[in-house]
């Protein structure tokens, strides 16, 4: 049985690495805010106006039980997941955990080229966003190291680097 999550801030590449990956293992792909969304018939971004950040880590927490039970699956989490309750002891318990690292530097490039709804970041300028990523980092750092495995994607940019990584990623995980 074969169970792999992937952990990291936003714009990491979690959802595009999982999706990859888990084509190449043949065996299905879960990304935790779409599951949360489709269980809720509501936005990531509508939970949270409605019930702040704390409902929606209670509602993740619950959701990423669900979805942590699945066999034999590739999942991302949101960049918030193993940063609150006990999530990254259960998250270690039950999957081969793999942080995808990168610096505030490349993770602020993403986050501006991507459109993602992301409520956490809504609002602000591209100097207040790099300096609230390089904040969130060094905090979150102490949750995302607690993963086994942990995997640069620094240089991650292209669809080219997208199949190394998904290389690296077997290597890594022995798949
Ligand atoms: C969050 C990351 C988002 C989503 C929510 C909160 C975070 O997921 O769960 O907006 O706290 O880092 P992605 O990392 O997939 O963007």
């Amino acid at each position: 049985m074969r169970r792999i999550i992937l952990i990291g801030y936003m714009g990491s590449g979690k959802t595009t690495v999982g999706r990859a990956l888990s084509k190449e293992l043949n065996i299905p792909f879960y990304d935790l805010d779409w599951y949360i969304e489709s269980r809720m018939r509501k936005k990531v971004s509508q939970i949270f106006a409605e019930r702040g950040e704390e409902g929606f880590r209670e509602i993740e927490r619950n959701m990423l039980h669900e979805v942590a039970e699945f066999e034999d699956v590739v999942i991302s989490c949101g960049g918030g997941t193993p940063c609150f309750f006990d999530n990254i002891d259960y998250l270690n318990r039950q999957a081969q955990v793999v942080w995808l690292k990168a610096t505030p530097e490349v993770l602020h490039r993403h986050l501006l080229m991507g459109k993602g709804d992301r409520p956490l970041l809504k609002g602000k300028t591209p100097d207040e966003l790099l300096a609230f990523i390089r904040e969130q980092l060094e905090y979150r750092e102490q949750f995302y190291s607690q993963a086994r495995y942990t995997l640069d994607v620094s240089l991650m940019d292209n669809y080219d680097k997208i199949k190394i990584t998904v290389g690296k990623l077997r290597e890594l995980l022995d798949l």
